[in-house]
């Protein structure tokens, strides 16, 4: 192979750069890692592991087919939130072709819980089947013994096939699925989406989950949070204690609000929801709610971004993945976001701000740099 002196000189910068240690973040810079690459792990997940973060996300190739997964899931670890090592592929995509995790599928937003009792790691994520667009709507399910894997692929599902959610009303389990029937948009149809008419049209095969998050509450009870129904409606559902399946038990909340993008977190017994609205790979103002219990029911409390206009109205050009509590310090949580880059996804960004707290409602505001001795005077 020819290299030109500029390209052995960019090697060397790019050695030399991996070479310095970050002490700070620098929201939607490059973020290079110990081999002195762009991380690589997009739709992020993150696990704490003694006093290790894990970083889970898609790994992402340039041009529009590294939308798509061409590799799997890559993971990444650190001690100290800047410095982050590729551990590698977590979970690899097959080339087998009646695999239905073979290269060309879709996997978005994996996140990876512990389970104590087994002591398997656990990974689910967004899964759609290759060649079918978003039209599968499933969540897939990986495990592994070691947190950096290799993950292996068990199942994908369209969870609660034959099930209602517990919050469903008895009267509106009969009403006709009657899409056709409504003008769209219109307040008619609004009103038959908040009344289930997607929950009921997907009853028997099972229901679409596709922006995904995991949270695990104090209890070692596992949550999947999944945008349902046509993205109109978020369904909560609680996992089996193994988490390798849905217990069946599950609600619907925010009906018809179109959350996508779910990152939840827990601060003095009250559950917090960052999410964002539905603009695909586009931003759009941020959303946020609050609850007594994972399930629901959840209360919205509007927009978290406080900024200008536009950084309002697109989340600082980002949306959420993850909210992250840090080790060792109160009260201290990272908001964790991508700004996507759907015509070169390699290239996509990250944007971590800390959360702040004005009268205990949870808000994000932007800086341009900051490290985590943000949160010592809080
Ligand atoms: C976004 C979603 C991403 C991806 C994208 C595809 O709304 O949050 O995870 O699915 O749409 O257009």
């Amino acid at each position: 192979m020819y290299l030109s002196i500029q390209n052995i000189l960019a090697m060397v910068f790019l050695i030399f750069l991996s070479q310095v240690k970050s002490n700070h973040f620098s929201p939607g810079e490059l973020w290079l890692d110990d081999k002195g690459m762009h991380i690589n792990a997009h739709g992020g997940g993150f696990l704490i592991q003694g006093d290790t973060y894990y970083w889970f996300g898609e790994h992402k190739i340039e041009g529009k087919e590294g939308n798509k997964a061409q590799v799997g899931v890559s993971v990444y670890s650190s001690k100290d939130l800047y410095n982050w090592k590729n551990e590698g592929i977590a979970l690899e995509v097959h080339d087998d072709p009646n695999s239905l995790l073979v290269k060309g599928c879709i996997i978005e937003r994996p996140k990876v819980i512990y389970n104590k009792n087994t002591k398997k790691y656990v990974m689910w994520f967004h899964h759609e089947i290759k060649d079918r667009g978003y039209d599968a709507a499933m969540t897939g399910l990986a495990t592994s013994d070691h947190v950096t894997g290799p993950y292996t692929y068990i199942k994908s599902v369209n969870p609660h096939a034959g099930l209602w959610p517990s919050n469903y009303p008895d009267s509106l389990k009969s009403k006709p699925v009657d899409l056709e029937k409504y003008k769209r948009p219109s307040q008619e149809w609004k009103d038959a989406v908040v009344d289930g008419v997607f929950l009921r049209r997907d009853f028997e095969k099972g229901q679409m989950a596709r922006d995904m998050t995991l949270y695990v509450d104090d209890d070692g009870k596992a949550y999947h949070f999944h945008s349902s129904e046509n993205n109109q409606t978020l369904h909560v559902a609680e996992l089996t204690e193994d988490y390798l399946d849905f217990s069946g038990n599950y609600t619907r909340v925010l009906h018809g609000e179109q959350n996508e993008a779910p990152a939840i977190f827990k601060k003095d017994g009250k559950y917090y929801m960052f999410s964002s609205g539905l603009t695909g790979w586009k931003p759009n103002p941020g959303k946020s709610a609050v609850a007594d219990h994972p399930m629901g029911p959840w209360t919205s409390l509007g927009n978290m971004c406080v900024g200008t206009e536009e950084e309002m109205n697109t989340t600082f050009w980002s949306q959420s993945t993850y909210v992250l509590p840090v080790i060792g310090k109160k009260d201290a949580f990272i908001f964790m976001a991508d700004r996507w880059n759907p015509d070169n996804p390699i290239d996509g960004r990250y944007i971590w701000l800390p959360v702040e707290f004005d009268n205990s409602t949870p808000v994000l505001r932007w800086y341009d740099q900051w490290d985590l001795s943000f949160f010592d005077n809080k």
